[in-house]
C-alpha cells in the first residue's frame, strides 16, 4: 500500500450530534441511480428503506415507483424454474452487473480515509473512520498520469487516482528502497464524475466536489441505515446516565452522613 490523498470533507453526519441530511441522501441516491449503478450493485440495501425516517426518506409513491425501474429474478415463478419480474418495496437491490466491480452497499464501512499518525489510526478518534471522506476523494482523487509512469514499455492497466492506495504501481514511481515517490496508485474503475453528470429538480449545484459529496453521503447511509437513530440512543443514555449518577451520589451522602 502506499500513500494516498484523502481530504477531510465536512459531511452533516458527523459528531455525536450529527445527522443525515435527507436532501443530500436524495441527491446521492438520484446519483448513484444514473451513473454508479451502471456497474455497481447495491444488494444489501432493500427499495422500501428509501422511505425511511432519518434516510432519503422518498414518499411512499416515490419509493415504490422507484423499485418498480428495476427487475428481480424471482425463484418461485414458472414453477421453479424461475423467471424476473419487476421488482417490489420488499427487493434489494440487484448485485453489481461488472464482475469486478464490488457491491457499495457497505463501502462506506469498509473503507477507512484516515490512517494516522505512523499508521496508529488514532486520528479517527477525532476525525471518525472516513469511509465517506474516501468515497469522496476516491472520486475528486483521478489526475493526469506522474511524468515517471509515461513512456513505460507496457502502460499501467487503469487510471491512476491520488485516493487509491491499493492498486497497480509501476516500478518506474519508486525510488531506490522500493518507496513510492506519487501518492495514490492505478484503479480500474475509470473517472465516473466530471461535474453536471446529473440535473437536480431544485437546480442544486452539481459540481465535480458537491457530487461526489452528495454520493459519498448516501453511500454513507446505506453502509449505516441506522447512525441517526443510534446516535440519539446514545445521547438518551449518556443523559439517563449523568442524571442516575447525580441520585447515586446524594443517596449515598446521605445514607453515610449519621456515620460521618
Ligand atoms: C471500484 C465507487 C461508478 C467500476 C469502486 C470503489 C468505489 C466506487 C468506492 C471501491 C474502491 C476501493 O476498492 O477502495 C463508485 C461510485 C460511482 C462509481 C460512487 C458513481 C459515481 C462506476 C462505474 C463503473 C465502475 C460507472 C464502470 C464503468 C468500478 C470498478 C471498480 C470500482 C471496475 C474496481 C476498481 C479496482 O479495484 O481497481 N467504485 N463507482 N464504477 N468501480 Fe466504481
Amino acid at each position: 500500500a502506499s500513500e494516498a490523498h484523502v481530504t477531510d470533507y465536512a459531511f452533516p453526519f458527523e459528531g455525536p450530534f450529527g445527522s443525515y441530511d435527507t436532501m443530500q441522501l436524495q441527491r446521492g441516491l438520484k446519483i448513484y441511480t444514473e451513473i454508479c449503478a451502471a456497474c455497481h450493485g447495491l444488494e444489501r440495501v432493500a427499495f422500501r428503506t428509501l422511505a425511511d425516517e432519518g434516510g432519503p426518506a422518498l414518499p411512499d409513491d416515490q419509493m415504490r415507483a422507484y423499485a418498480e425501474n428495476f427487475e428481480v429474478f424471482d425463484m418461485s415463478l414458472a414453477d421453479g424454474a424461475g423467471d424476473y419480474r419487476v421488482a417490489t418495496p420488499t427487493d434489494y437491490y440487484p448485485q453489481s452487473s461488472l464482475s469486478n466491480a464490488p457491491d457499495l452497499s457497505m463501502m462506506a464501512k469498509a473503507r477507512a480515509g484516515f490512517h494516522g499518525p505512523w499508521g496508529t489510526g488514532l486520528s479517527q478518534l477525532v476525525n471518525g473512520m472516513g469511509g465517506a471522506e474516501y468515497i469522496a476523494s476516491l472520486m475528486t482523487g483521478y489526475e493526469e498520469e506522474p511524468e515517471c509512469a509515461l513512456n513505460m514499455e507496457t502502460p499501467m492497466d487503469g487510471f491512476y487516482n491520488v485516493a487509491f492506495a491499493n492498486g497497480g504501481f509501476p516500478d518506474e514511481c519508486k525510488d531506490a528502497d522500493g518507496n513510492h515517490t506519487v501518492p495514490g496508485s492505478w484503479i480500474a474503475m475509470s473517472q465516473p464524475l466530471y461535474g453536471d453528470d446529473v440535473v437536480f429538480d431544485d437546480g442544486h449545484e452539481a459540481t465535480l466536489e458537491s457530487q461526489s459529496m452528495d454520493v459519498a453521503a448516501f453511500l454513507m447511509w446505506t453502509a449505516e441505515p441506522k447512525m441517526t437513530a443510534r446516535k440519539q440512543a446514545g445521547l438518551t443514555g449518556v443523559l439517563f446516565l449523568s442524571v442516575l449518577a447525580v441520585l447515586l451520589y446524594l443517596t449515598n451522602k446521605r445514607i453515610w452522613a449519621p456515620h460521618k
